[in-house]
């Protein structure tokens, strides 16, 4: 019997999304592009986020350059995200960066989070992707995932305390970054709000709402 999280390994090794800003299996990443398209996939999907991302990329390939840019420049490349907060602080942390750290994002979840715009998430996505330490970030499609393999019964937003939990004790010591962006893919191809497609999930016998009840009803909300 293998542990979950080698489960989900094996099925993102065979199954993984190839997306621009990813590596392959088992490599670190560049904590700039880790960090860059991390901050352009809040709110916006996937598919919207990928030409941008090489946008941003080609005109300002390292962090230092895009410190240099003026913040107008930022904001017009921006055009079409939208949430210009994000464009705002992209701009203002590359110039933290640039000045506290001399152009390198430093490993640290606690320093990270000191960085404008750079939340739990955000910290915890930079610290598995691009180095490698065992962090777990936690959005909601974590939330989800994690809430119907536990049958989580209580309810959102009292919850999170608890999926974040159980998301930390699912992580696996080695490969963090894979296994982060495995449960992001889970969450975004299978395990997903309306429909799951539980016969694709490597977690199909072991998720509890599956076994017990239905997933699609699964994370409970508190009514609105
Ligand atoms: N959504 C947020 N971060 C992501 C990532 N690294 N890969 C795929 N989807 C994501």
């Amino acid at each position: 019997m293998t542990d979950r999280a080698t489960q989900l390994l094996d099925w993102y090794d065979r199954e993984r999304r190839d997306l621009p800003w990813r590596m392959e299996p088992g490599q670190n990443a560049d904590p700039y592009k880790v960090w860059m398209s991390e901050i352009m996939l809040q709110q916006t999907t996937v598919a919207s986020v990928k030409s941008y991302y090489k946008a941003f990329l080609e005109k300002w390939p390292t962090v230092q350059d895009l410190a240099g840019a003026e913040l107008d420049e930022v904001l017009h490349l921006w055009q079409g995200l939208g949430y210009y907060a994000r464009a705002r602080n992209l701009h203002k942390c590359a110039v933290e960066v640039t000045r506290q750290y001399n152009g390198r994002f430093p490993e640290d979840e606690k320093r990270l989070l000191d960085l404008p715009g750079i939340g739990p998430y955000t910290a915890a996505a930079i610290a598995s992707i691009a180095f490698g330490n065992k962090a777990t970030p936690v959005d909601g499609n974590v939330e989800r995932v994690v809430s119907r393999l536990f049958k989580v019964e209580e309810k959102l937003p009292k919850a999170k305390k608890k999926l974040a939990e159980l998301a930390q004790t699912l992580t696996p010591q080695t490969r963090a970054g894979d296994f982060a962006q495995a449960m992001m893919d889970l969450g975004a191809t299978i395990c997903t709000p309306k429909k799951a497609a539980c016969g694709l999930c490597p977690w199909m016998k072991e998720c509890e709402a599956r076994l017990k009840a239905d997933p699609t009803d699964y994370p409970r909300k508190e009514a609105k």
